[in-house]
């Protein structure tokens, strides 16, 4: 039988969308705070480039958003966690004169949306501002969501190159590797209170190569590499 895909538009938020986002966290991270208005507010005041949302056309529903900031990376601690990365969920650190690196501080698609193509699509327009921008690269935390599964047996590093070699499965990392992000490094204590990932994340990179020196590939984990040529828009 045949299934008409749904049409879905990315677009940046507006301060209408904010209901649905708070609904949208709830749904995601049901251990966790819910975004609020403050916060959302503060997100689209700041940088409204930055914030966009998934929208379903046929229903006008939201079903997946992604929130971003620009920071100074040095001026941060690659063991930094996503409170102080996003100034508490208010992105007041955002620093577009300074800056070159674009902090993902979320991105979600709804449960029972997911695998449906629409996170790619959000990807994808946060790559054309990026681009746009002419911004040197995205950075983010990147959740290892079935880590607690293997938690007993190994460390989150060794998670992690399991999951880069494709010894096993993550949905959240093996998907944005499948993307063309790399990964950096490994964090603990980043997310309190995540169940799935006990608070661990990958630190992932995409590499504007259009404005990138070879100097900004330097110094990377060899631990962490995967020879890759996949596009992050594939
Ligand atoms: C990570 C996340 C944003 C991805 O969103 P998504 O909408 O599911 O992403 P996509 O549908 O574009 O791709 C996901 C997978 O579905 C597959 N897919 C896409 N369209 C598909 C379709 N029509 N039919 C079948 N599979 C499809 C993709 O190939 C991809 O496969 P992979 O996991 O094997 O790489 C989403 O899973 C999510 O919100 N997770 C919870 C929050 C979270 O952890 N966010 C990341 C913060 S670190």
């Amino acid at each position: 039988m045949s299934q008409t895909r749904p049409h879905i538009v990315v677009r940046n938020t507006t301060p209408e969308d904010f209901p649905s986002i708070m609904e949208l966290s709830r749904q995601v991270y049901p251990f966790a705070p819910p975004y609020t208005d403050v916060q959302l507010g503060s997100h689209h005041r700041l940088f409204p480039e930055g914030q966009f949302v998934a929208v379903d056309t046929a229903s006008q529903e939201v079903v997946g958003m992604a929130a971003s900031l620009i920071v100074r990376w040095d001026d941060y601690d690659m063991q930094t966690n996503w409170r102080d990365f996003t100034d508490n969920g208010m992105f007041t650190n955002h620093d577009p004169v300074r800056g070159r690196t674009l902090y993902s501080a979320e991105v979600m698609v709804s449960p029972s949306r997911q695998r449906q193509g629409i996170g790619s699509k959000i990807y994808e327009a946060r790559l054309a501002m990026v681009t746009r921008l002419g911004l040197l690269r995205i950075r983010g935390g990147g959740r290892l969501r079935h880590y607690h599964r293997y938690a007993d047996r190994m460390s989150a590093d060794e998670y992690v190159i399991k999951v880069i070699r494709g010894e096993l499965r993550d949905p959240t990392l093996s998907y944005q590797l499948k993307c063309g992000y790399h990964v950096i490094g490994v964090v603990s204590d980043y997310l309190l209170k995540d169940p799935e990932s006990l608070g661990w994340v990958a630190i992932l990179e995409w590499i504007n190569e259009a404005v990138a020196t070879p100097e900004d590939y330097a110094g990377r984990d060899e631990r962490f590499q995967i020879p890759s040529n996949t596009s992050p828009l594939s």
